[in-house]
């Protein structure tokens, strides 16, 4: 009988996060090699330049998909201003291991808590990116937002979408069926419904994502002790736009590892990096438990307990 024993939050828990970092195989500056995919997992500061060359180690990556903290819960204070250049410096470190042809997605929250609303800034600070072409923002829907009776309450994640040179986009479907009739148009003489003219039975999921479930502790793709788990659906659908078999995915803020995950399960290889050692260290369990198990998870379990 498996234990319901979840880890709590990790970044505000300074005895525990002790207790662990003893179980931590990664040190701050270290890189893990995977043997069996050819992944690779850092305890690196994203916005050091050389920490994020030894990551990469001369290859570069055709796509990239950065979750930054961004909200003031769960990062020191940082003032706008300040976040802008930190944020600078990451992408200006991805950008230079990004290969001439490839993708770029960028994960920002539109928290507006204490007056911080970094996502115009961070819009106009991506223009001196020459190379970086923006083609789209994405806004995917939370299932349970925050807030209080006296604001709209927050349920949208955004998702900036660039691209350097002209890479594949692969149209994929949501599970969503296509409900709508009408839409009649005249191909090759016949008249045509619109049903009849789709590549698929469902709908594409454009630029509003609203079929995602939002990963809380019944799921099994939790991991216990992660705050900010972005759920392995929209990273496949991400993945699988905009990447091929075989190619390199990057993430510089591993947190619970979905990424790397994610690339496991769709054959690429990840380059992915945390600044703590214990988010590297979940990372690593949580490709080695799917290995060993098929999980993709601990559901509500600790995952330094479950052996
Ligand atoms: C929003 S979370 C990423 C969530 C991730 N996409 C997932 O699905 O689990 C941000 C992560 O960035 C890490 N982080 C913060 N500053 C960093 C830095 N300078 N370099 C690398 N990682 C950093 C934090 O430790 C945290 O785990």
């Amino acid at each position: 009988m498996l234990k319901s024993k979840p880890l709590p939050r990790l970044d505000d828990n300074n005895e525990l996060r002790e207790t662990l970092l003893g179980q931590c195989r990664l040190r701050p500056g270290e890189i893990w090699q995977d043997t069996v995919s050819g992944h690779r997992v850092g305890c690196l500061d994203a916005a050091d330049s050389g920490e994020i060359a030894r990551l990469h180690d001369g290859q570069l990556a055709q796509l990239a998909i950065h979750d930054p903290p961004y909200n003031l819960v769960c990062f020191d204070q940082r003032k706008l201003q300040e976040f802008i250049t930190w944020c600078q410096k990451w992408i200006n470190n991805s950008a230079a291991n990004l290969a001439d042809v490839s993708s770029l997605y960028i994960w920002l929250g539109a928290d507006q808590k204490n007056a911080f609303q970094p996502l115009p800034d961070f819009m106009i600070m991506m223009r001196q990116f020459e190379q970086l072409q923006s083609r789209s923002f994405i806004t995917m829907r939370n299932q349970r937002g925050y807030g209080t009776q006296k604001n709209w309450m927050a349920v949208r994640q955004e998702l900036l979408y660039y691209t350097k040179g002209d890479p594949d986009f692969k149209v994929t479907y949501t599970d969503i069926p296509k409900i709508l009739r009408g839409y009649y148009k005249e191909v090759g003489g016949k008249l045509t419904e619109n049903a009849e003219r789709g590549k698929s039975e469902n709908i594409r999921p454009g630029n509003v994502w609203v079929d995602i479930q939002q990963v809380f502790y019944r799921m099994h793709e939790n991991v216990s002790g992660c705050y900010a788990q972005k759920p392995l659906k929209c990273i496949d659908r991400i993945i699988e736009s905009s990447s091929n078999s075989g190619d390199i995915v990057t993430d510089y803020f591993a947190h619970s590892g979905t990424t790397l995950l994610s690339a496991e399960t769709l054959g690429r290889k990840c380059y992915t990096t945390d600044i703590d050692p214990i988010f590297c260290e979940l990372t690593i369990r949580r490709l080695e438990n799917y290995r060993k198990t098929g999980n993709p998870g601990w559901q509500n379990q600790d995952p330094f307990d479950v052996k």
